[in-house]
């Protein structure tokens, strides 16, 4: 057993928060039936209290324990997925508390797929209700240090797990309106749902859902600097102009440094989409603290295979540049 496991599950049993890994970010946890516990969330973070959060379970057969008329989709999906980067969300029971669902009558549950995290579920046997440990719309964090960085002496304990192997937020597909909706893009993409559930799921319009789904806010996962996405051609014409109005500028690009200046921060990105998902949130925070004028993304190819990336992006670009945490 890791060192840390027995003190983060007599904290989380005592009503505190303790952070931890998961393949795809890193959480911050709190025991789910414990509706003071899940307030501390909140206010750590800095996010509102109608934004839900995602239990994390030690395994399938707890998921009745949480959710009611759990349909043969779900059952489906959780065998073929779990444990893994897929958020479901279910109509809920009645005593997971209104502090985790955001009053709502679903929740949403996942078993994530990370030996630390399955190690503190399994000896903590029981909910743990965790969303990004970031502070609210800042970028979610990939590492241990990420997380410290973001929340200080705000989290009792951090498990440090080492960098996710995803790096970017689980995929959420709602199983409570009768057809399958997918809510937010993550690694499992919908061809690998649909191989399961027999027909591709619906997808949510954009913005029909905020705020029950804080993911599908623009102002999230965003950097300070102002971010621009920009076409491989438009990244040579953006980067000429700031050099000519001499302004320091960072670059996340697939390709070899093009331009060779003082003023320019180069960092390329691997080429294929769960390359550039694992590093893209480690990146992004490494340029943004250079205090760059402005950070330009070249902006990977259209196409199911980069759906999730880009739509990190979109918002990543949408909700940067602002200074208010909250
Ligand atoms: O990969 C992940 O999902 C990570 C790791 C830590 O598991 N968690 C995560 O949590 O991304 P968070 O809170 O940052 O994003 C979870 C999303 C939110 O947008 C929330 O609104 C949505 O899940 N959500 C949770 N319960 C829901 C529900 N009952 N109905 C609709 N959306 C829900
Ligand atoms: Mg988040």
């Amino acid at each position: 057993m890791h060192p840390d496991i027995e003190r983060a599950v007599a904290l989380l049993r005592t009503g505190e928060l303790v952070a931890f890994p998961t393949e795809t970010v890193y959480g911050l946890g709190a025991d789910a039936a414990n509706p003071a516990a899940v307030a501390k969330i909140f206010s750590a973070k800095g996010r509102p209290a109608d934004h839900p959060l995602i239990v994390h379970l030690p395994d399938a057969g707890h998921m009745a324990r949480w959710a009611r008329e759990i349909s043969v989709d779900a059952e489906k999906l959780a065998a073929a997925f779990w444990p893994g980067p897929l958020t479901l969300i279910l109509k809920r029971q009645p005593r997971v508390p209104d502090a985790v669902t955001g009053g709502q009558d679903t929740v949403g549950l996942r078993v994530p797929n990370h030996p630390l995290a399955l190690e503190l579920l399994a000896a903590f046997d029981g909910g743990v209700a965790a969303p990004s440990a970031n502070r609210f719309g800042r970028i979610s964090p990939t590492t241990a240090a990420h997380v410290r960085e973001e929340l200080g002496d705000r989290v009792s304990l951090v498990l440090d797990g080492g960098a996710c192997p995803v790096g970017i937020e689980s995929t959420i597909l709602d199983l409570s309106r009768g057809t399958p909706v997918l809510l937010r893009p993550g690694a499992i993409g919908s061809a690998d749902l649909a191989r399961v559930l027999g027909r591709a799921p619906e997808t949510a319009a954009p913005h029909a859902d905020a705020p029950r789904v804080s993911g599908s806010l623009d102002a999230h996962y965003a950097p300070r600097t102002p971010l621009q996405l920009v076409s491989s051609d438009g990244l040579l014409f953006a980067l000429r102009n700031a050099l000519v109005a001499g302004e320091r500028v960072a670059v996340l690009a697939p390709t070899a440094q093009a331009i060779s200046h003082d003023l320019v921060t180069w960092k390329r990105t691997p080429a294929e989409p769960a390359g550039f998902a694992h590093d893209l949130y480690a990146s992004l925070r490494e340029l943004d603290a250079l205090g760059c004028v402005r950070i330009l993304v070249q902006q990977p190819p259209a196409g199911e295979a980069w759906l999730a990336v880009n739509d990190r992006l979109r918002r990543a670009a949408a909700g940067s540049g602002e200074d208010d945490e909250t």
